[in-house]
């Protein structure tokens, strides 16, 4: 019988999936400095991002039976992958289960900066009535909407405020000719960040410098909307914040952070940040569709 250890937690469906398969599945949660001995005792884990699958719990796993690592979501950045698989140890993911869940939560961003929705229900709570200080919102038709990284997520949202009647332009490093339309063009980096009324960011996480930076900020137009649920290292938040402060940025809607959880007080407490603990692909029906996904890799990589 393979055992599987589901680490953060999974779709109770795909748990009676995988046990009615004939796996036997633990749920539990190892500190960093008990996981590596844990790992030796199953077959496969599954993670979500708060487990962090790093070299030394590798060296240890690689002792015992571990064959397969499975993230529970996109980004792998929480496991060591080239090492994993040097060391035998194959690592797969979910990567599109939860693109739509994540469009949804960049656009509600969108408009919760668009529109003070965020703010104004935190003032209304501590007992405010302050229309004229969040009366000066703004629509989100007819305005231009910059998506950088038009890969799974980017695509959704781009489709979504296509609907809307904003316009799209979007700047990868790939382009897939068959998406431009009237409403959506790639353009380069340059352009966008010159022409977007709104951003958006959906790349990977990106080595080296920060793509959102005092020379990028410097080029948006004045009064952009800035809205980031790839992953908070793409951003400078010292320059973010500085973008806010002068009005340079309108409004920031963020969902991931330099440090999870963010310690980074002036950001969060700023009155023009909308901001979430990274829950964008945190839905009913994108658990459902990861926990799907998961079932499938476990039955075909064990072929049962
Ligand atoms: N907040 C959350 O909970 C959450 C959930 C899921 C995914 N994410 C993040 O969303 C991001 C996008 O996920 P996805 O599924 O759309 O990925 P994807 O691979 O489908 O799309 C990423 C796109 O970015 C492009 N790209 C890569 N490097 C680039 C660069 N330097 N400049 C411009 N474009 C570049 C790629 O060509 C690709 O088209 C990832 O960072 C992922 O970790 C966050």
């Amino acid at each position: 019988m393979k055992r599987i250890l589901i680490s953060d937690g999974l779709d109770k469906a795909a748990i009676a999936r995988l046990e009615s398969l004939g796996f036997a599945v633990d749920q539990q949660f190892y500190p960093s400095e008990e996981l590596g001995a844990a790992l030796k005792n199953y077959d496969a884990v599954v993670v979500r991002s708060a487990t962090k699958v790093r070299k030394a719990h590798i060296d240890l796993a690689k002792e015992g039976k571990l064959q397969l690592i499975i993230r529970g979501g996109v980004g792998v950045d929480n496991i060591d992958v080239a090492y994993a698989e040097e060391n035998g140890i194959r690592v797969k993911n979910t990567p599109a289960a939860s693109s739509n869940s994540v469009a949804e939560l960049a656009l509600a961003h969108m408009l919760s900066c668009a529109r003070f929705v965020s703010i104004a229900g935190h003032s209304m709570r501590q007992g405010k009535w302050e229309k004229k200080a969040y009366g000066g919102g703004i629509e989100i038709s007819d305005k231009t909407l910059g998506v950088i990284g038009y890969g799974r997520i980017g695509r959704a949202l781009g489709q979504k405020a296509q609907a809307l009647s904003m316009r799209v332009l979007a700047y990868d490093v790939y382009q897939d000719a068959s998406l431009v339309c009237d409403t959506m063009q790639y353009v380069s980096l340059e352009e966008l960040l010159q022409r977007s009324d709104f951003i958006s960011l959906h790349t990977p996480s990106l080595d080296g410098k920060p793509l959102i930076c005092a020379e990028t900020i410097a080029q948006m137009k004045d009064g952009v909307v800035f809205v980031n649920t790839s992953r908070g290292g793409n951003v400078d938040e010292s320059a973010l914040l500085a973008g806010l402060e002068s009005g340079k940025i309108r409004a920031a809607g963020l969902d991931v952070f330099a440090e999870e959880p963010s310690r980074n007080e002036a950001l969060l407490a700023h009155p023009r940040v909308s901001c979430t603990p990274h829950i964008a692909a945190s839905t009913e029906e994108a658990q459902g569709r990861i926990g799907d996904e998961v079932v499938h890799i476990l039955q075909t990589f064990f072929s049962l």
